[in-house]
């Protein structure tokens, strides 16, 4: 059996969020397990995918919209531990940014930067002897593709290969107008309902209705969509029987506190001294006092994560006399930016930002920080809650998706972090307030749940053992029908 995953994102090539993080670990999981998996993205201009030397596999044109693209795919010679192939196709994809350009506005052919994408992968895997066993999507970038390979003359050849969707954010359906049929090779039109949803076409519903599973990315997350999926809802409850819920797991190889090369101190033997180091470097940074419960957050600033949540809460929780330092790191919506640092102004020395996006400081934070807060509306698994975690810091989360399958209220003696329900600034005040006083009034019922965290098991071993499972159903089932 061997997988391929098909992606727009895969971490160190290109990463724009979790999808990045998932298609670069996993991928190293199912490899380890002895299941052969390779990855194939976009060959975009950016620095880490120069640097690297590629060889060329494959060379051909694509039939587009009556112009001709040539493209050709590049594996990459050196520096992975499973192979890493990019699609190049000049005019679309040799730009730096995954999604965005550099104003960070959307790219206005990312229609036709998709289907290229997805056509030319196809294309390439129809000539070749040694076909996928198992095809994995994800995102409705690659949602076309379970349809493709099972409708379009010219792909007849992978019709009998399996396909897995996995849904890492179902906000996005990639949703485009029919007048772009076009863009697509010949396909059965009998089926022409297939990529219909609401008089458009809709990828992320063409995948969920196509591919033979359909996975996302926590239990919770998977009920959530049965019910709010802006509009896709009765569709997921149809496709019942084929879909599930994996938890997301984390590289513990990248992100292991004891060599962490990003960070000002790493863990030796003392969580106490680690914590407190790490915490020193911040406050010097970001010049906030150490003695305050530092309650961090990282991310993008968008509604989806709740950040509009951010200025207001922190700034009612001051207001009221609380007592705890903020630091935000994420960049995202302009109003938001505003916001933070009119905050920022008003509570000079108590909260700080950083409007960039920083993987190392993100690293820091996660080691520095006493609590990592996550006011999401929607959030399918969240990474960043079990990252803090295993750095020794507490999550505050919104009781949503992945959030909730992760993060334990803390009562009594159990528990692993600060949940709350409603997404109200009372309530996530509350949460906050929750979090200052377990650090300023019971810090040995803090540090035990800190050192706690840190021994949790979120390595992929479990989820990738889950992933096996689907693929080895999926091989069955091809096996007895043929
Ligand atoms: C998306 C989701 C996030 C998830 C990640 C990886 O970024 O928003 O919750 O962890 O994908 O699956």
């Amino acid at each position: 059996m061997h997988i391929l995953h098909i992606s727009t994102e895969c971490y160190p090539a290109a990463k724009a969020g979790g999808l990045g993080d998932v298609v670069g670990t996993l991928p190293k999981y199912l490899t380890k397990a002895n299941i052969p998996t390779g990855v194939v993205l976009p060959k975009y201009a950016n620095k880490w995918i120069q640097q690297q030397e590629w060889k060329t596999v494959y060379q051909d044109v694509l039939d587009f919209y009556q112009v001709t693209l040539p493209f050709s795919i590049q594996q990459l010679t050196v520096g992975m531990s499973f192979p890493l192939y990019v699609v190049d196709i000049p005019s679309k994809y040799d730009r730096a940014g995954v999604y965005l350009d550099e104003e960070g506005n959307g790219y206005i052919d990312e229609v036709e930067r998709a289907v290229c994408f997805q056509r030319a992968v196809l294309q390439w895997l129809a000539q070749q002897d040694n076909k996928p066993s198992i095809i994995h999507c994800h995102d409705h970038h690659t949602g076309l593709i379970p349809f493709m390979m099972k409708h379009c003359p010219e792909f007849v050849s992978l019709a009998s290969i399996p396909s897995v969707f996995t849904i890492h954010n179902a906000e996005y359906h990639g949703t485009f107008s029919w007048d772009k049929v076009g863009l697509l090779p010949l396909f059965d039109g009998r089926v022409r309902g297939l990529l219909d949803w609401d008089y458009s076409i809709n990828p992320l519903a063409v995948a969920i209705k196509c591919a033979w599973k359909v996975t996302t990315v926590s239990p919770t997350y998977m009920e959530e969509l049965r019910v709010q999926t802006r509009g896709l809802e009765q569709l997921l409850q149809q496709e019942k029987q084929k879909s599930i819920g994996i938890l997301n797991g984390i590289d513990v190889q990248v992100w292991d506190p004891a060599t962490d090369q990003f960070i000002d101190s790493q863990l030796v033997k003392s969580v106490d001294r680690y914590k407190a180091n790490n915490k020193r470097f911040l406050a010097q940074t970001f010049h906030i006092s150490p003695k305050l419960p530092l309650i961090t957050f990282i991310g993008r600033l968008a509604r989806e994560k709740g950040a509009d949540f951010l200025a207001p809460v922190i700034d009612r929780f001051l207001n009221k006399g609380g007592m705890a330092a903020f630091i935000i790191l994420g960049t995202g919506e302009p109003i938001l930016h505003q916001m933070l640092l009119d905050l920022k102004r008003k509570h000079k020395g108590i909260v700080d930002v950083a409007l960039e996006y920083n993987e190392k400081l993100a690293h820091q934070l996660y080691a520095g920080s006493d609590f990592l807060w996550m006011p999401s509306r929607v959030e399918p698994c969240g990474l960043n809650q079990l990252y803090a975690m295993r750095y020794g810091t507490l999550p505050i989360v919104r009781a949503v998706g992945g959030l909730k399958d992760t993060v334990e209220d803390i009562q009594g003696t159990k528990g692993n972090g600060i949940q709350f329900k409603e997404l109200n600034i009372e309530d996530a005040t509350i949460a906050v307030q929750r979090a200052a006083n377990l650090y300023l009034k019971k810090p040995a019922a803090f540090k035990k749940v800190r050192t706690s965290i840190m021994q949790l098991d979120f390595s992929w071993e479990k989820s990738a053992t889950e992933y096996i499972a689907l693929y080895k159903e999926l091989e069955i089932l091809t096996r007895s029908s043929t």
